[in-house]
């Protein structure tokens, strides 16, 4: 063996990188796609139907429907809502732009009151303080995968005849005690429409997807019409007799109309493929494991990074927070507040000293009304949302997915606390 062979066996390997969040897909993800493009069906067939009925199994709601991403999902669950031009849309302005983009689309305003600052979810009390007599619908996000106050956000909305969405984009799995009983995220009785996404970072993936729950069939009928072009199937829905076009009275048409359909609504073409939705079926099945192993790292992370001065740990699932006695998070984001200012760092610096280690981190959120289109349209300003506008300052989110080993963990925390010390 050469000198220069016997340098090269003794120089470590630099450190994979590690993203703050990626999806973790095995052999049977695999399989189960690669079964479907051997199959007659690629979209529209029954692995969405399958993939459907075990997302409303697995969250306790009555009808799951599956769209194309998130923010269709979103959109999709105003326009079955009704919300429209002269409605206001109230959300909080911790989470990624689509929570409030949505509200936009319909042609309704989108507007925001602030967080709580232990849970960082929409708080009721900003909630009630905001709200305007226009409100017609509050879009409520599980942040990082900690349940809202949905009890309070659905007690203060429908007094005043607004609709809860529940955006869980962060939150399948999460479940909650409220009144001594545990409820699921998308089961329980405080949100009309929950919301889905199955995004690469997200706790299951089905590349881009995502999904409405409700337990309302009227609202879930809607969903359906909405996410392919406003169109119905359904012979007692028809509005025009098939062979004529002309109006007719309600009842199951007398002649069969195989080819008819009628499109009643303006709606999108937010389908999703059996493609997506056989990996999503697969991908479910391992939702259990997927948030122990979240929780684990959480778990290392808030005992590793409790004691370091000027560091602010998530809110603890055995916390009570307004109405959750206690929650069961399917941690989505792991976010530490830093007192980057105290400690000497401007945050840039901090994710650069991380990279160089090899290490991703993210901020999340920029509080979506400050940002440029928000105040161009809407007039929004800093100082509406002063909880949010601070936390954005100290906010930094780890690296946090089910396949990172104890190893890429260890390498998280040394690097972290070497940094933070590194200054004072
Ligand atoms: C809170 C929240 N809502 C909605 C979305 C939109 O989901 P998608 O990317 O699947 O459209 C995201 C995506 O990151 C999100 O974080």
């Amino acid at each position: 063996m050469s000198k220069q062979e016997k340098t090269a066996r003794h120089v470590k390997p630099p450190a994979a990188f590690l993203p703050y969040g990626r999806q973790q897909l095995d052999a049977d993800d695999v399989r189960a796609v690669t079964d479907v493009l051997a199959s007659d069906w690629l979209t529209c067939g029954p692995k969405v139907e399958e993939f459907e009925q075990a997302l409303a199994k697995a969250c306790g709601a009555r009808h799951a429907v599956a769209v194309s991403n998130g923010t269709a999902a979103l959109h999709v669950a105003l326009l079955a809502a009704g919300i429209g031009p002269g409605d206001r849309v109230l959300t909080t302005p911790n989470t990624f732009v689509a929570s409030a983009n949505g509200a936009a689309y319909v042609g309704a305003t989108p507007d925001f009151a602030d967080i709580d600052p232990l849970t960082l979810n929409l708080s009721p009390v900003a909630l009630e303080r905001r709200w305007r007599k226009d409100v017609r619908a509050v879009v409520a996000v599980d942040f990082a995968g900690y349940p809202c106050d949905l009890p309070a956000i659905a007690e203060l909305a429908r007094a005043r005849g607004a609709v809860v969405i529940e955006d869980a984009a962060h939150a399948l799995g999460t479940r909650f005690r409220v009144g001594g009983r545990w409820h699921k995220v998308g089961g329980h009785p405080w949100a009309d429409l929950t919301t889905l996404s199955f995004h690469p970072v997200k706790t299951i993936t089905t590349g881009e997807g995502g999904a409405i729950l409700t337990h309302d069939d009227k609202l879930a009928a809607r969903c359906r019409q909405f996410r392919s072009h406003g169109i119905v199937r359904e012979a007692a829905a028809f509005e025009l007799d098939p062979d004529t076009l002309a109006p007719r009275s309600s009842g199951v048409p007398t002649t069969m109309a195989p080819w008819y359909y009628e499109m009643q609504a303006l709606g999108f073409n937010y389908r999703i493929t059996d493609i997506q939705c056989a990996l999503g079926v697969s991908q479910l099945a391992k939702l259990p494991a997927f948030m122990r192993r979240r929780q684990e790292i959480v778990n290392r992370y808030n005992r590793a990074f409790a004691p370091l001065p000027y560091v602010r740990c998530p809110v603890q699932a055995q916390q009570a927070a307004g109405s959750i006695e206690r929650a069961r998070p399917s941690w989505h984001l792991y976010v530490l507040r830093i007192d980057f200012a105290a400690l000497g760092w401007t945050r840039a610096d901090f994710m650069q000293a991380l990279r160089a280690r090899g290490l991703g981190s993210q901020v999340h959120y920029i509080p979506v009304h400050l940002q440029p289109f928000y105040r161009a349209t809407y007039g929004y300003a800093s100082g509406l949302c002063p909880v949010a506008e601070k936390y954005y300052q100290q906010c930094l989110s780890l690296p946090l997915y089910a396949s990172m080993s104890d190893a890429a963990v260890a390498r998280v925390v040394a690097a972290v606390q070497q940094l933070l010390k590194a200054n004072q």
